[in-house]
């Protein structure tokens, strides 16, 4: 199965504020990868804002545009690909990613989410009455999926450069030993 994978990209995976755009646009920066996220495909596809699409089409037409940009994204190569943070709970998603992409989790506590995402309104998952209940609760049901990633990095306790080098390192020892 490992021997089928073509590392040529690299996937940022995580919970919304862990950092995974930032990051992800370092990482390009250093490697002359090209950059893409996938809410903003999405966003540039339906020409509509994922609040809006949340708001008239519901979560699960959201999540199909995601999984269909998520297979699109099979040919790219030299890409960091930063994901929504829900798209790592559909399996076919995390196959399709693994199988041309060093996948990387960003991981970050419930309240430092919170500290980063508590100004921001553009996340519809957010909308709730008790929107740090919600962080804590979703983070919970999505630990399993995020740590499927084949590197894992806490996010909280390093600066973004430091986080963008671990991703780097790890990305050229792990395509290494594919080649
Ligand atoms: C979502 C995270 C968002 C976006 C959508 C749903 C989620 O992406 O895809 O609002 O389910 O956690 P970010 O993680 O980039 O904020």
């Amino acid at each position: 199965m490992d021997n089928a994978r073509r590392l040529v990209n690299i996937a940022l995976i995580g919970f919304m504020g862990t950092g995974k755009t930032t990051v992800g646009r370092l990482v390009a920066e250093q490697l002359r990868f090209g950059y893409v996220d996938t809410d903003e495909l999405i966003q540039t596809q339906t020409d509509r804002s994922i609040n809006d699409i949340f708001k008239t089409e519901g979560e699960a037409a959201f999540r199909a545009l995601e999984q269909a940009v998520v297979e699109a994204l099979a040919l790219r190569s030299g890409s960091v690909i930063a994901t929504g943070g829900g798209l790592p709970v559909n399996p076919n998603n995390l196959a399709s990613l693994k199988r041309h992409a060093l996948v990387v989790s960003l991981w970050s506590s419930p309240e430092k989410i919170w500290e980063r995402v508590r100004h921001q309104g553009h996340r519809p998952l957010l909308h709730d009455p008790d929107p740090q209940a919600k962080i804590r609760e979703l983070l919970a049901a999505r630990e399993p999926f995020y740590k499927q990633a084949d590197v894992l990095i806490n996010t909280e306790l390093r600066s973004i450069r430091e986080v963008a080098q671990q991703v780097i390192l790890q990305f050229r020892l792990q395509a290494a030993h594919h080649r």
